[in-house]
């Protein structure tokens, strides 16, 4: 009796020790081939637990193994704190703006316009790397900040709301604010712009290189990486069987998470001729608005580590 709570206590010690801990957002799409890869696929030392943050825990919390987030939200944690690695790409979603059509037939008739979307994230981004793509700068708009939503009906201060109640010509951000958005006007007096190549939000997997030196926590790593890939094969390739699992997890309608299934590619690996571009634009962006010095090319490149993706 005795020796079995010793034993007992000795194992919960043990798995809080080697639990692999993971901050992320828990609200959004992008974050759940996460707690799918847990619940299906993980096979690490001990348990992984998901925590509600991003990557800023990496460098702030050193018990936060893990941690998941848009590259936006990498490039500003990485510019104070290079030893933060992306190690693996959960998704790549070409977000979308929507706009009242009645108004606008082109991104360059966005002059001048009040635009909704989420100061300070990839969204902001996305909206100013449109803009500028029609040769419209950041002083011939304002940006309204507002909510998402993740379900009709969505309540005021959400850009949908917004958008209906015409206090907004346009929003762009992440999905289904956008699909609902689009919903709620009315496809046929929508216009929607989307290119993938302007902006793509990369939705990427983080570590530090403490953590990639540890051997017995990086086998755990690999582990959890191992898990995604299995998860990201059956989003790619079963992706029926996962739409109830991701609406539950971020209280979506499944129908409305098949809807906006195509905006997002669930890529895992990358190729960093691809990605360096967007990721040396952005980081100027950034470091203009953030009031910082840029990073380097040669830093960037060091952000990026393809070491975990090579052991799977
Ligand atoms: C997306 O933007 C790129 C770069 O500006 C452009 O070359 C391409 O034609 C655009 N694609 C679409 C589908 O508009
Ligand atoms: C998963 O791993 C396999 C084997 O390394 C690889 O071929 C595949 O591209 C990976 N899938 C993803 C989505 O990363």
């Amino acid at each position: 009796m005795f020796l079995s709570h010793i034993l007992i206590a000795l194992a919960v010690l043990l798995s809080s020790t080697y639990a692999l801990r993971i901050a992320t957002s828990l609200q959004w799409i992008e974050h759940t081939p996460q707690p799918y890869a847990i619940k299906n696929f993980y096979k690490g030392s001990s348990t992984a637990t998901l925590s509600s943050g991003g990557v800023a825990n990496l460098a702030s919390d050193s018990s936060i193994d893990l941690a998941a987030n848009a590259e936006t939200q990498g490039l500003k944690q990485y510019a104070n704190h290079k030893n933060i690695r992306l190690i693996y790409i959960i998704t790549e979603v070409s977000y979308r703006l929507v706009a009242r059509a009645d108004g606008v037939k082109q991104l360059s008739d966005l002059k001048g316009k009040k635009i909704g979307s989420m100061p300070g994230t990839s969204a902001a981004i996305f909206v100013q790397r449109m803009l500028a793509s029609a040769g419209v700068t950041p002083d011939q708009y304002s940006i309204v900040s507002g909510n998402v939503c993740m379900k009709a009906p969505c309540g005021s201060g959400t850009l949908p709301s917004m958008l209906a109640s015409k206090q907004i010509d346009a929003f762009g951000i992440w999905e289904p604010a956008v699909e609902l958005g689009i919903r709620a006007i009315g496809a046929d007096k929508a216009v929607v712009f989307q290119n993938g190549t302007i902006y793509r939000e990369v939705y990427s997997l983080y570590t530090t290189t403490e953590k990639l030196a540890d051997s017995n926590k990086r086998k755990d790593i690999v582990a959890f990486v191992r898990a995604l890939n299995q998860t990201l094969d059956v989003y790619n390739n079963k992706p029926d069987t996962v739409y109830s699992f991701v609406a539950q997890s971020v209280g979506m309608d499944a129908e409305v998470v098949k809807a906006v299934w195509g905006d997002h590619k669930w890529s895992g690996t990358w190729v960093d001729e691809e990605l360096m571009p967007l990721l040396v634009d952005e980081d100027a962006m950034l470091a203009k608005s953030d009031k910082r010095a840029g990073t380097s090319r040669a830093d960037l490149e060091k952000f990026l580590d393809k070491s975990v993706i090579a052991e799977l």
